[in-house]
């Protein structure tokens, strides 16, 4: 997959995105990341790229010229045919199911504003799209790039070890996933619950399947409304105790 990243600051991308799966997802050619200065398209003595706003207020707006001039002259003037993504905290919520569509797009491409934000311009005719990574403001749309290009990159298919650790995936299941445990079985006077012990593998998937559910009824009972839940399942959220409790959880 190719992602194409325009920016102001293409050197914050160098580091978060080098290493662990990523950096491997990109060195096996798996992962294409092309970074764009959009100073580099910027016209006059001093590749000027924002400017006051218009009606006066505070902060500065990116101007369109320079942000379309490296768009375009990356994916050419006429409609891509693949997201254009701005990042903005007015978007639609980046989520999972987000993720899950722009992973199987052979190339997407992200827009990172600065400042008090973006020209509406570029909002309205060069963005096909836009997303927030959450109800707050950051300072630019590097960070919320990279969010997007990690839980994105994470999904295609051969970057991680196994295609099967992704799917069952908090969100990707519906559900918040069940809790984990590694060695040793006891540490500092908390054990691992049994069952994970005892080897028996049904056992297990039906113990991982009620922590899930008691950790989204729990922490996001709001999942539940659309998670795809069988009969018996609905019934036990709905009584009380029918859960098994983890042991070693304090809630
Ligand atoms: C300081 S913010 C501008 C916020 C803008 N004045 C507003 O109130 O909507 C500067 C840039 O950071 C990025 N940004 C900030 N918060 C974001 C979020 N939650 N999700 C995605 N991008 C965000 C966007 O690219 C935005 O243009």
């Amino acid at each position: 997959m190719r992602i194409h990243i325009f920016t102001l600051f293409p050197e914050m991308f160098q580091g978060p995105l080098d290493h662990s799966i990523l950096g491997r997802a990109a060195a096996g050619g798996l992962l294409d990341l092309s970074l764009h200065n959009i100073r580099d398209h910027a016209d006059g003595p001093h590749r000027s790229v924002d400017d006051y706003p218009y009606g006066g207020g505070p902060g500065m707006v990116m101007k369109p010229e320079p942000l379309f001039a490296a768009v375009e002259s990356v994916l050419g003037s006429t409609s891509p045919g693949f997201p254009v993504v701005l990042l903005t905290p007015q978007g639609r919520q980046f989520t999972q199911a987000e993720a899950q569509r722009l992973a199987t797009e052979p190339t997407v491409a992200l827009i990172c504003g600065h400042y008090q934000g973006v020209d509406e311009r570029i909002r309205r005719h060069l963005a096909t799209e836009e997303l927030s990574i959450g109800d707050y403001v950051l300072t630019g749309g590097e960070l919320a790039a990279m969010v997007v290009v990690d839980a994105v990159a994470r999904l295609l298919p051969g970057v991680l070890g196994s295609a099967e650790a992704a799917a069952a995936d908090s969100y990707a299941t519906g559900l918040l996933q069940h809790p984990h445990y590694t060695r040793p079985a006891q540490f500092r006077g908390w054990s691992v619950p049994e069952i994970l012990l005892s080897g028996n593998h049904e056992q297990i998937a039906r113990w991982r399947r009620e922590q899930s559910l008691r950790h989204t009824r729990e922490r996001r009972p709001d999942l539940l409304q659309s998670a795809p839940l069988s009969e018996e399942e609905r019934r036990l959220l709905n009584t009380p105790d029918q859960l098994t409790r983890d042991p070693s959880s304090t809630d």
